[in-house]
C-alpha cells in the first residue's frame, strides 16, 4: 500500500494539502481590472510561450478572460501535457492542479494561483479514513475483490491509493465505463468522494438496488458487513454546490419558461439527473448550449460563474440559472482571485516560482497508473 497522508480528522475539511501556502502581498489586493490587465500582458509579453494559463468553467470572467483554454478539469489536464509550456498556470482548484503536475513532463511546472482553492469534496475523503474504511470493509468481506474507483475531484494520495489497489480514476462522463472495468476484475466497487455520481452511475447501469452508503464520520452507525453485502459501496461525500438544486427548482423554471430544457451536472441528487433533460460534465453542458438553437431555453444546474459564462458567450440562447438568485457560485473556485494571477505572472517573469503544485514522485507515479487505466477504457 502506498504510504498515504495521513491527518487529524478533526481538521478543516478544506484545508491545504500543501506547506508552501503564500499569501497575496498587500501591494496586490487594490488593484482595478485595468491595471491587472496591463501587467498581466506585460507579463505574459515577457514569458512568451514559456507559460500557458488554464482556466476552469468554474473561474470568474476576470479570470477566463486570461486564459490560453478554458474547459472541463481532466480536458485542462490534457492541455497542459500537450503544451510545451515550461509553466503552466491552472486556473482551478488543487485536485485540477494535482492531477495536471501527474500528467505533464518532470519539467513543466504546474502552478495554482491560490493555494486556499481547495474543493471540500475532495476533501470529504481523507486519507485517514479511507484507510480505516478500506480495513474494515476488505474484512468484513474477505473473499470479495473490491475495486476502488475514485472521481477526478480527489487528491493524489487516493488517486495512487485506487491504483495500488487495482483501482482507478474517472471523470463525470466515463464513470460507468470505470464501473464496467471494475465490475470485469473485481466482485465489488467502492466508489469515492462523491455519492450522487456513484448513485446516478449504479442507476445507469441499472444496478440501483445493489447499493450502500459509507459513512466515513460515523462508521459505527451500520455494520460493515451489511454495507460489504452491497455490489457498490458509495463514499458518503458530496458537492455542496451542486445538492442545492432540487426537483422543485426543475418544475419552477418549466412553469416559467413552456419549453424550458434542463441541463445538470452528474454531481446532483439523483432525482433531479432524472428529471433533467440532460446530464453531464462541464464540458458537455458548454456543448449543448453551443449547439443549441437560437431563441432555445436552457436550465443551468451547476456553478453559476459557468452559466453566467454561458449568458456572455451565447446570447442567442435565452440561458437561465435553474435556481434563479439560489444558485451558488464555489468558494473554492472562488479563492482565484484575478491579482492572484497577476502576482504568480509577474513572479515567473522575475524569475519566481509562487506557489508550486508538485505531487511526491511514489505519488505521482502510483496517481498517473490509476488515471492511465482510465484512459484504456
Ligand atoms: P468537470 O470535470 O465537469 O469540469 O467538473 C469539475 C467539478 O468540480 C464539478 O463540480
Ligand atoms: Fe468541488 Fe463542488 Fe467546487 Fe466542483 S463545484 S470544485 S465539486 S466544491
Amino acid at each position: 500500500m502506498p504510504e498515504m497522508e495521513t491527518v487529524d480528522l478533526q481538521t478543516d475539511l478544506s484545508l491545504f494539502k500543501y506547506d508552501n501556502l503564500e499569501q497575496l502581498p498587500s501591494q496586490y489586493r487594490e488593484l482595478n481590472e485595468d491595471e491587472r490587465t496591463e501587467r498581466v500582458a506585460v507579463a505574459r509579453e515577457e514569458l512568451g510561450e514559456d507559460v500557458i494559463v488554464l482556466g476552469h468553467n468554474y473561474q470568474r470572467r476576470e479570470i477566463v478572460e486570461h486564459a490560453d483554454f478554458i474547459g472541463d478539469s481532466y480536458e485542462l489536464s490534457k492541455r497542459a501535457a500537450d503544451a510545451d509550456a515550461d509553466y503552466v498556470v491552472f486556473c482551478g482548484v488543487t485536485f485540477m492542479a494535482e492531477s495536471a503536475d501527474i500528467i505533464t513532463d518532470d519539467d513543466q511546472t504546474v502552478i495554482l494561483p491560490s493555494m486556499e482553492a481547495s474543493c471540500p469534496m475532495a476533501g470529504m475523503a481523507e486519507a485517514l479514513q479511507v484507510d480505516a474504511a478500506w480495513a474494515e470493509l476488505t474484512a468484513a468481506a474477505p473473499d470479495a475483490d473490491i475495486v476502488p474507483i475514485t472521481y477526478m475531484n480527489s487528491y493524489a494520495d487516493l488517486k495512487a491509493f485506487c491504483a495500488d489497489q487495482g483501482g482507478l480514476v474517472c471523470t463525470s462522463s466515463n464513470a460507468h465505463d470505470a464501473f464496467e472495468y471494475a465490475f470485469e476484475r473485481g466482485d465489488k466497487v467502492l466508489f469515492l468522494p462523491d455519492k450522487h455520481l456513484g448513485e446516478n452511475t449504479a442507476h445507469r447501469l441499472g444496478m440501483e438496488d445493489a447499493v450502500a452508503e459509507w459513512d466515513p464520520w460515523d462508521p459505527e452507525s451500520k455494520d460493515a458487513s451489511e454495507v460489504a453485502d452491497a455490489d457498490i459501496v458509495l463514499w458518503d461525500g458530496y458537492c455542496q454546490v451542486h445538492e442545492r438544486f432540487t426537483e422543485a427548482h426543475i418544475e419552477a423554471v418549466r412553469e416559467q419558461h413552456d419549453d424550458a430544457n434542463v441541463i445538470v451536472h452528474p454531481e446532483c441528487r439523483r432525482e433531479v439527473v432524472e428529471a433533467a433533460d440532460v446530464a453531464g460534465s462541464t464540458s458537455t453542458i458548454c456543448d449543448t448550449v453551443a449547439e443549441a438553437d437560437p431563441g432555445e431555453t436552457w436550465a443551468i444546474g451547476t456553478e453559476i460563474h459557468l452559466t453566467n459564462h454561458l449568458q456572455r458567450w451565447h446570447p442567442e440562447v435565452n440561458v437561465v440559472p435553474l435556481c434563479g438568485d439560489a444558485c451558488m457560485d464555489c468558494n473554492a473556485m472562488r479563492q482565484v482571485d484575478p491579482n492572484y494571477l497577476t502576482w504568480v505572472l509577474e513572479g515567473l517573469a522575475e524569475g519566481e516560482e509562487r506557489n508550486v503544485i508538485e505531487v511526491a514522485p511514489r505519488e505521482k507515479e502510483l496517481a498517473g497508473l490509476a488515471l492511465e487505466r482510465m484512459l484504456e477504457i
